[in-house]
């Protein structure tokens, strides 16, 4: 099936940088979020970011106002019909996801593959919810997606190799450089670099060294373009709480421990970027 028509669950910070990557790309988009809120929010900073890239002279005036004429927001998920692929990325909590896909597997049409670009948790759990667990598969990116060019594949034990093939190709399409691997907690990305994240925060608690201690060392000593825990207050602490919760139930592996200090920020509100304090304030 050719791929004109792309269909996004959430518009959130992901979803509203699948949309933007994927409109910018020439598809059509359905972005599909419960929240009306959330859908404004998410059409206003695609077109924000699509202005700096104006200001970059990476597209023209032109290219965007195509490129936001190419995104119809979406109330309702039954609007998702007329997608040829759908990408989902809502909040990141199994129970939720799916009923998600439980949902689209009756309005997609038979054939469309379903995607989830969530960080941790488990596909083939996700794909075994619906009646096409060979067309489910992971498409993770990365944040901020206009700018990130991976794109982790996740295969599910069912995820068919033409299903892998399409998403790839996809990937590539927008832009991005897809890379497969199998469905374990974390994949790979999470699984490298969260226990890293962890292991920082507790040269914290044991005050081996401060914050920009840690952080230094990871910069200047190991080329980091960002410190681990930097980089652990802009992707949300409650979002790296999560993903250790899922690597430490799914591999039972002590060593994945979450670290009591980031459970105890996550318990006081300090959630990073988004809360105005974390490691740092904002
Ligand atoms: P977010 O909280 O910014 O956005 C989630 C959106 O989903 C919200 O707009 C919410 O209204 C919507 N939503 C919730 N339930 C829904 C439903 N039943 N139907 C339709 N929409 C619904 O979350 P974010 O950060 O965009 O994360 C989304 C997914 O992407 C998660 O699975 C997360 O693990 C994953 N991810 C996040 C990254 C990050 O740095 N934030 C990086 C890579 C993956």
């Amino acid at each position: 099936m050719e791929i004109k028509t792309v269909g996004v669950i959430g518009g959130g910070t992901m979803g509203n940088g699948i949309a933007h990557v994927a409109a910018r790309s020439g598809l059509k988009v359905i972005l599909h979020d419960i929240a009306q809120q959330q859908l404004d929010n998410a059409v206003a900073t695609i077109s924000r970011n699509l202005d700096r890239e104006v200001a970059k002279n990476k597209i023209t005036a032109d290219d965007k106002s195509a490129a936001l004429a190419r995104i119809l927001a979406a109330p309702k998920s039954a609007a998702l019909a007329e997608a040829d692929f759908i990408i989902e990325a809502v909040i990141e909590d199994a129970e939720v996801k799916s009923k998600v896909f439980q949902n689209i597997d009756g309005i997609a049409r038979p054939g469309v593959i379903l995607a989830s670009n969530t960080s941790s948790i488990s596909i083939t759990k996700i794909a075994s919810r619906t009646k096409r667990p060979d067309k489910v598969i992971g498409m993770h990116f990365m944040n901020p997606v206009p700018v990130m060019t991976l794109v982790e594949v996740v295969r599910g034990l069912a995820t068919s190799d033409q299903t892998y093939a399409t998403t790839k190709q996809l990937a590539e399409s927008l832009g991005k450089t897809p890379v497969e691997v199998n469905d374990y907690p974390g994949f790979v990305s999470n699984r490298v670099l969260m226990p890293m994240i962890n292991e920082a925060i507790y040269c914290v608690m044991e005050g081996v060294g401060t914050a920009e201690a840690v952080d230094s060392v990871m910069k200047l000593g190991m080329n980091h373009p960002m410190g681990p825990l930097t980089l652990a207050d802009l992707i949300g602490l409650d979002v790296c709480l999560d993903i250790m919760e899922v690597l430490h139930n799914g591999l039972g592996d002590s060593k994945y421990r979450p670290c009591p200090l980031l459970r105890k920020m996550v318990d006081a509100g300090h959630l990073g970027r988004k809360s105005g304090r974390g490691f740092y304030q904002y």
